[in-house]
């Protein structure tokens, strides 16, 4: 068996690999993307394919994820490629699990980026620096000269690059520190203060005196408010599956490289059950009574439908309800800061995970040690980052999120589950995933993981290539000044997935007997 197993790092205490596994889940998402998925899909409707999705893909994959992270670990694997071989020993099984690899390196980089904004308003709302810009398109003229390089209407363009590199500086930072002295402790640091401002938000949002165009209450409607027709929408069963896969980082291939840190004796079938419940209590209750509630109080229903995306409920409408909250300005910057706070907290945790499949792939493939490693990847983002800095404008970024961060999910989870199938087999993976056990999962998920989560998924990516992506790859509906950028940006992934693949490659001509020693 491979020496890498004695040194392998490891998670320091069982709260420790909890939060950090929270941290890795909770994100962006749970506070952003949950709550307009919501509240345009359906409402309280929404909630209904939603958990459907959570125990019929989140759940079973969740677990899938853990068992294969732990068992890859066990041969000193911490990403995919290394993985699947293990798990399966086709020659193409490493290649396949490229994806898993070029896709949370790519999605890091936007991701960090987005990242850098929310220290960025942190800031800017401690200083007030927004106060003043009290209608919903002054703050969105703000917001876009923040994001945009080339308009300095509100401060320079290279603001938000400053926050970003920041922000990346105390990725590189956290996971040159390694797992228990890095992550952990960043985990263990960050998450109670997120649980804290989201508390006190909440408390606050909902105690908010009713205004003349609305109230916490008619917000918690508008979230809530059933629409049985929606119920029989394709779309929003494929907005709820997407979101279940984003908010859990399913697919991402961050899950399986945490868990590889796992010894061979630990618990994963509870404490994965416990992380996923941390998440969906984070999203649902707590995501769901901020932004929503705050901005119907303070922009009426009628307001709301101003807001389309995720920034513009996430940033622009909060900035604008901060500068509303009764009480002396001091009070609307504070809450201003401890909302960006927070979800900078949510996405640096998220981060430090996307980081984490690179960094261990060099680490154990390459020997590369961790520190340069880390360092190395801090470079790699400044570059591929800059795309982002140059054509934000463009729609580079969207691209990205599109084929990376959505349809990229569900590609990797379907592997997964395509390689567990024909490499172990279910039943084999089953009693895997109960080594060291403290609940036992009920025989009902064998058979969800084994034919139903399969058959959800190949729906969800039939159904997403013939409505979504292929429309997508096709650039309908693009405004012909993006096209050019937006090929660019495709090139540009895929130039990564081509060094994912030739890394892959080299590792294994480095060490055959590795590999082969691994599947004996
Ligand atoms: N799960 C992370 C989020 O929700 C990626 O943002």
């Amino acid at each position: 068996m491979a020496t890498e197993l004695k040194t392998r790092e490891q998670w320091g205490t069982r709260i420790g690999l909890v939060l950090a596994m929270a941290g890795n889940a909770v994100g962006l998402g749970n506070f952003l993307r949950f709550p307009v998925q919501a509240a345009e899909n359906g409402g309280g409707t929404f909630m209904i394919p939603y958990f459907i999705s959570l125990v019929l893909l989140g759940i079973p994959l969740m677990w899938l994820e853990w068992g294969m992270g732990r068992y890859g670990g066990r041969f000193g694997h911490g990403t995919l490629p290394g993985m699947f071989q293990v798990v399966w020993r086709h020659p193409a099984a490493k290649y396949l699990g490229v994806v898993g690899l070029a896709g949370p390196l790519i999605i890091f980089v936007y991701y960090t980026y987005v990242v850098g904004w929310m220290l960025g308003f942190s800031f800017l709302s401690l200083t007030g620096d927004y106060f003043g810009l009290t209608s919903f398109e002054e703050m969105g003229a703000y917001l876009r000269s923040f994001q945009d390089i080339y308009d300095s209407s509100a401060h320079g363009g290279w603001v938000a690059v400053v926050f970003f590199l920041l922000t990346l500086a105390l990725v590189v930072y956290t996971v040159a520190r390694g797992i228990s002295g890095g992550i952990e402790k960043m985990a263990l640091i960050g998450m109670p203060v997120l649980f804290l401002f989201a508390l006190v938000l909440m408390v606050r949002v909902l105690t908010l005196p009713a205004t003349e165009l609305g109230s916490p209450v008619q917000g918690l409607n508008f979230i809530w408010q059933p629409e049985w027709r929606k119920l029989w929408e394709a779309e929003v069963w494929l907005a709820a599956a997407g979101q279940i896969f984003f908010t859990l980082s399913l697919g991402l291939g961050t899950i399986q490289t945490y868990a590889s840190y796992l010894s061979e004796r630990d618990d994963i079938t509870l404490t994965g059950l416990a992380t996923a419940s941390t998440n969906e209590f984070v999203e649902v209750v707590l995501g769901g009574t901020i932004a929503i509630p705050a901005a119907v109080t303070f922009f009426g229903i009628v307001g709301m439908q101003m807001v389309t995306g995720a920034f513009d409920l996430g940033i622009v409408a909060m900035a604008v309800v901060f500068q509303s909250l009764p009480g002396p300005e001091l009070v609307g910057r504070l809450a201003g800061f401890m909302w960006y706070f927070l979800l900078f907290i949510a996405g640096i945790t998220s981060s430090v995970a996307l980081a984490s499949p690179t960094i261990a792939f060099l680490q154990e493939e390459f020997g590369f040690p961790r520190r340069r490693v880390a360092r190395l990847l801090g470079l790699v983002a400044i570059g591929l980052a800059a795309f982002h800095v140059l054509f934000y404008r463009y729609g580079f970024l969207d691209e990205w999120d599109y084929w990376a961060g959505t349809f990229g999910l569900v590609l990797v989870a379907t592997l997964e589950v395509v390689v567990v199938r024909l490499g172990m087999g279910m039943e084999r993976f089953w009693e895997e995933m109960h080594r060291g056990a403290e609940l036992r999962v009920p025989r009902f998920f064998f058979f969800v993981l084994k034919w139903v989560t399969p058959l959800f998924l190949s729906i969800l990516l039939g159904w997403w290539t013939v409505t979504e992506a292929w429309p997508n790859l096709r650039m309908d509906g693009v405004a012909p000044q993006q096209v050019a950028v937006r090929w660019l940006s495709r090139l540009v992934m895929l130039a990564v997935i081509a060094l994912a693949v030739a890394l892959v490659h080299r590792a294994w001509r480095r060490h055959p007997e590795r590999y082969a020693e691994a599947q004996a």
